[in-house]
């Protein structure tokens, strides 16, 4: 049993106060301090439902945590292979996939292992995916696009790099002439998954990327596909630091998929 102080400290002095009862002492308010093992720690996971998915493991909550022998995972904002490779067993494109942030050209591997023809582009081979060169009108069944989470990372010297964008207004408005330069590249029915993640910036506080990708993309005109899938961040490089500061630390990015309707 719990004395009333330990569990409600307030409660028990106004008690006290109307003589209902007497205070206990008060346990040292102090934060406690947890000790995390290095190892990994395991969580069970919820039962999927059985289905005539192609590609069974790919659920809601992707915990995969091999990426898989695509791209480099020393590129800064390097994602995983496997998640992209699942993607395409699942949605099968007949036809050109377009990655238009590159990087290390995971998305490229990983189509070139599945026979799937593709077309990279990123901003430091001179390509701006938030301009108006962007491919012209239904050349895609399904685009992979995995933007800078604005500033969490620089990428190029070049002032049209979205992680370059001076103003979180800037970087939504740029952010934005992307999801219309996809919406109308896309073939009717074609699929767009967007990989973000939210993001605490020094100056303007916690900004909820995934909630401006759909917002925007929805004002383009794409409607969300299916459920969000929630990849388990294994491997970010901030798993390893320690913060002086408290927060509460975000283990996952979003993958949203939206289509354009036919
Ligand atoms: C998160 S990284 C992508 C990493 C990639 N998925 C991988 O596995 O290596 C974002 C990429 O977007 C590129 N980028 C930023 N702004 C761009 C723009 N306006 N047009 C094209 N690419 C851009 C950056 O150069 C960077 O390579």
């Amino acid at each position: 049993m719990y004395a009333l102080s330990t569990i409600n400290p307030f409660l028990a002095a106004r008690r006290f106060r109307q003589g209902k009862a007497a205070p206990t002492p008060q346990p040292e308010l102090r934060p406690q301090r947890y000790h995390e093992p290095e190892q990994p720690i395991y969580a069970k996971l919820p039962r999927a439902p059985k289905n005539a998915s192609p590609v069974p493991h790919l659920t809601s909550l992707y915990h995969n945590a091999e990426a898989g022998p695509y791209g480099d995972r020393g590129y800064p904002g390097n994602c995983s292979g496997n998640l992209i490779k699942d993607l395409l067993l699942y949605f099968k494109p007949e036809g050109i996939v377009f990655d238009p942030m590159s990087g290390s050209g995971t998305c490229a591997d990983v189509c070139r292992e599945l026979c799937i023809p593709c077309m990279s582009w990123d901003i430091h081979s001179g390509l701006d995916a938030c301009g108006k060169d962007f491919p012209a009108k239904e050349m895609f069944p399904f685009i992979w696009a995995h933007p800078p989470y604005w500033r969490m990372k620089l990428y190029a010297d070049d002032p049209r790099d979205l992680s370059r964008a001076p103003t979180l207004e800037c970087f939504l408005q740029r952010y934005g002439q992307f999801f219309r330069n996809c919406a109308s590249a896309l073939n009717p029915g074609g699929k767009l998954a967007v990989l973000m993640g939210d993001y605490c910036d020094k100056e303007e506080g916690f900004i909820p990327l995934c909630y401006h990708s759909k917002r925007l993309a929805f004002a383009a005109g794409l409607k969300q596909h299916c459920t969000d899938i929630i990849r388990w961040s294994h491997g970010a490089s901030s798993s390893r630091k320690v913060y002086r500061s408290v927060f509460i630390p975000g283990l996952h990015d979003v993958l949203a998929i939206f289509e354009k309707p036919n």
